[in-house]
């Protein structure tokens, strides 16, 4: 089973195989990085003849310091132009790595076996790779498309329930954001079989990122719904305490709200947006919350926003996001007091 994704130098194959062909079908000259859990569960699979590299899981991984650690070890295990670098893990590892990959000799090809729920639907499609500065989340990076994906679900049978959990919030917001049948599938609850769940969700990612691939028209940005307020959740817990999936759950939750609050949004979304994470396990509060300054301050930073007005992707109604620029302060100041 495939897809293909098309991006501005040419496209690549999505593919659901287990993990040991995967491998099998990895060039001669490819460099693993992976992290310290992957290896622990997975790591037997990996060819004897790959040079791997382990750094320690969590997002302190995604910094400048192991960037330069990454690169350094390419060179000294003399990568060439021709190496491939391979992200076998979360997407801490597929973040990293691929930026690694997108500067080391100026690029070298890249290839995505993602591991955990989250990079499966999410972070290993659509060639966004960075680094996180300490200003905040992912200020440094590029657009580095993978030459190929390599989905195992199996993987995720060695994940923690947390970690899962923590990847439906991404498969919420593509509902909530693309595909309302979707949403109302997940607000029912359980889901039994993840493989046809990922696969939607990367074809539905796959088109806007196709549309829009290095986020200049706004088309793209609408994956950004929750990730306003949650990139500054993440940033004032020091990117510990509340993982991703937990920060833009509660960030989709609000900004449902802000919607509302400025009129954006029809009256009653945001009961629909916390039925559906609440009925995937999805926090509507977090640590953090209560920290407004400090939120606000991490907004300001956000990539989205332009000379002191913020910008969020917001819904009109479930199924339906759009970005909405000069939102101001006072308003988000607002919903964040009330919610906390
Ligand atoms: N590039 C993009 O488009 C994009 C999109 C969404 C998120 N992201 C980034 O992805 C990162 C989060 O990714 P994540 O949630 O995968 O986090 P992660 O990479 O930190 O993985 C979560 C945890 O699961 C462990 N793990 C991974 N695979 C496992 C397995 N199969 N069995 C057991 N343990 C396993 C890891 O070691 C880690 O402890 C954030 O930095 C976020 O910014 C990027
Ligand atoms: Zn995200």
């Amino acid at each position: 089973v495939g897809l293909r994704v098309n991006h501005r130098f040419g496209s690549y194959e999505v593919e659901f195989l287990p993990l040991a062909p995967a491998f099998e079908r990895l060039p001669r000259g490819s460099f693993v990085v992976t992290d310290q859990n992957v290896r622990d569960h997975w790591g037997h699979v990996i060819p004897k003849e790959f040079p791997v590299c382990t750094i320690e899981p969590g997002e302190q991984s995604k910094s400048l310091a192991v960037y330069g650690v990454v690169l350094e070890w390419l060179g000294e295990s003399g990568a060439d132009r021709k190496s491939t670098v391979v992200a076998f893990g979360g997407g801490v590892v597929g973040d990293l790595a691929g930026f690694v990959a997108a500067s080391y000799m100026r690029g070298v090809q890249f290839i995505q076996i993602p591991t955990t729920l989250l990079s499966q639907v999410d972070s290993s499609v659509g060639g966004k790779v960075g680094i996180d500065l300490e200003a905040g989340k992912n200020l440094a990076g590029a657009f580095h498309a993978p030459a190929a994906v390599y989905i195992d679900v199996d993987t995720l049978s060695t994940l923690p329930e947390r970690q899962l959990t923590n990847g439906m919030a991404e498969i919420v917001k593509m509902g909530l954001i693309l595909d309302v049948s979707l949403a109302d599938e997940l607000a029912k609850g359980g889901i039994a079989n993840l493989q046809p769940l990922v696969e939607r969700c990367i074809r539905l990612k796959a088109a806007v990122v196709e549309e829009d691939e290095l986020e200049t028209t706004g088309k793209r940005a609408v994956l950004n719904f929750g990730h306003t307020i949650g990139h500054a959740l993440e940033k004032v817990n020091g990117y510990r305490d509340v993982l991703h999936g937990e920060a833009i759950s509660v960030g989709m939750f609000l900004e449902a709200k802000l919607g509302e609050r400025i009129g954006v949004t029809r009256p009653g979304t945001a009961e629909s947006v916390a039925r559906v994470l609440k009925a995937q396990g999805l926090p509507l509060t977090c640590l953090g919350l209560h920290q407004t300054e400090e939120l606000m301050q991490a907004m300001a930073k956000d990539k989205k926003a332009l000379g002191g007005s913020l910008a969020f992707s917001l819904l009109e109604e479930p199924g339906r996001c759009k970005l909405v620029s000069g939102v101001s302060a006072s308003e988000v100041k607002a919903v964040l007091n009330e919610a906390a």
